[in-house]
């Protein structure tokens, strides 16, 4: 029997490819191209499944080309590359990767948070500019982080686990916003205390971004919600671009509106807005807070995982929805 054929977007292990291949016949990109619109509707031509990256937009035109196609899996937890009701019309499966990078990615958030407050990178690169000629007072001397309030917009899987942090680790004041209030039994495990949006960016000294991008959640942080924040605040981005307004951020950061910020997802990545990159008072890096090798393995194989299930068991592992009348 012939085995379906798939299109794994983007480089990925070559042990998963290899195991991929048992199974599938198998168009890979280990050149890791970044292709246009066009040119992934092209070569899904004929493909059945496919493993994309966050950077791969599965849409109407992409599916109403490739009617053949069944199962995408998203090598990431984010799906906003996704039109999930275009794929449930269609009837294609969609699939992400939860809970294998919960941890690694709030040891990010954490470290992000501990680089911004501590003025890490600036001080890193004054040193290696040759600047540091004596010590002083209050070189580089920046926020508390330890007994201070920390404000986590978004209290997901990952939410939870900086929450962790912050209240076990770290001694902080964990205060939170999100969609729903979680169980009285996760605030406490958590040591969370519900807040409106307002009294926490009013009162966190730290605010953390951890939401998942949607219409209704795009610039979350604006002028507006930086206007509110405390001048001594330091504000973290490892949920998504487009969560933060990135001018309104790079105007904030210039005009010391705000402290600092750490800001790990960019608007139009990879693409960074130039008021960013010209302020001294952010740190910045390119989408890496799933970035270890173990947990990218782990995401890489659940994304082949679920591929391999929906044409061998007719079920995907970890869905993003229900398509009425298909089995693999
Ligand atoms: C990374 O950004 C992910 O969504 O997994």
């Amino acid at each position: 029997m012939n085995k379906p054929s798939i299109l794994v977007a983007r480089a990925i292990f070559p042990e998963v490819l290899q195991s991929l291949a048992q199974v599938f016949e198998v168009e890979s990109n280990q050149a890791d191209e970044v292709w246009s619109a066009a040119e992934l509707t092209r070569r899904m031509q004929g493909k059945v499944g496919a493993l994309t990256t966050g950077s791969e937009r599965i849409d109407t035109a992409l599916l109403q080309a490739n009617p053949q196609l069944r199962i995408v899996a998203n090598m990431a937890v984010g799906f906003n590359n996704f039109d999930v009701p275009a794929m449930t019309a269609a009837g294609v499966v969609a699939s992400n990767t939860p809970d294998v990078l919960t941890e690694t990615t709030a040891d990010f958030g954490f470290a992000l948070l501990m680089a911004t407050a501590r003025r890490i990178t600036e001080s890193e690169h004054f040193l290696r500019a040759g600047q540091w000629t004596k010590w002083s007072y209050d070189m580089f001397a920046g926020a508390e982080v330890h007994g201070s309030t920390i404000g986590i917009i978004g209290m997901g899987r990952i939410g939870q686990g900086i929450a962790r942090r912050a209240a076990h680790g770290f001694g902080m004041n964990v205060i939170y916003h999100n969609r729903s209030r979680l169980s009285a039994e996760l605030e406490a495990e958590c040591k969370a205390s519900y807040v409106s949006k307002e009294e926490l960016l009013k009162t966190a000294d730290h605010v953390v971004l951890v939401v998942p991008y949607s219409a209704e959640s795009h610039h979350t942080i604006g002028a507006a919600e930086l206007a509110q924040m405390k001048s001594t605040a330091t504000l973290v981005n490892i949920a998504r671009g487009g969560i933060v307004d990135d001018a309104a951020l790079a105007k904030a950061l210039a005009a010391r509106q705000i402290a600092a910020a750490g800001i790990d997802v960019f608007e139009g990545e990879p693409s960074v807005h130039p008021g960013l990159l010209k302020v001294p008072n952010v740190v910045l890096t390119p989408h890496i807070a799933s970035a270890t090798i173990k947990t990218r393995r782990a995401m890489a194989q659940l994304a082949a995982d679920n591929l391999m299930e929906f044409f061998t068991k007719g079920q995907a592992v970890t869905p993003l929805n229900t398509v009425a009348g298909r089995t693999a």
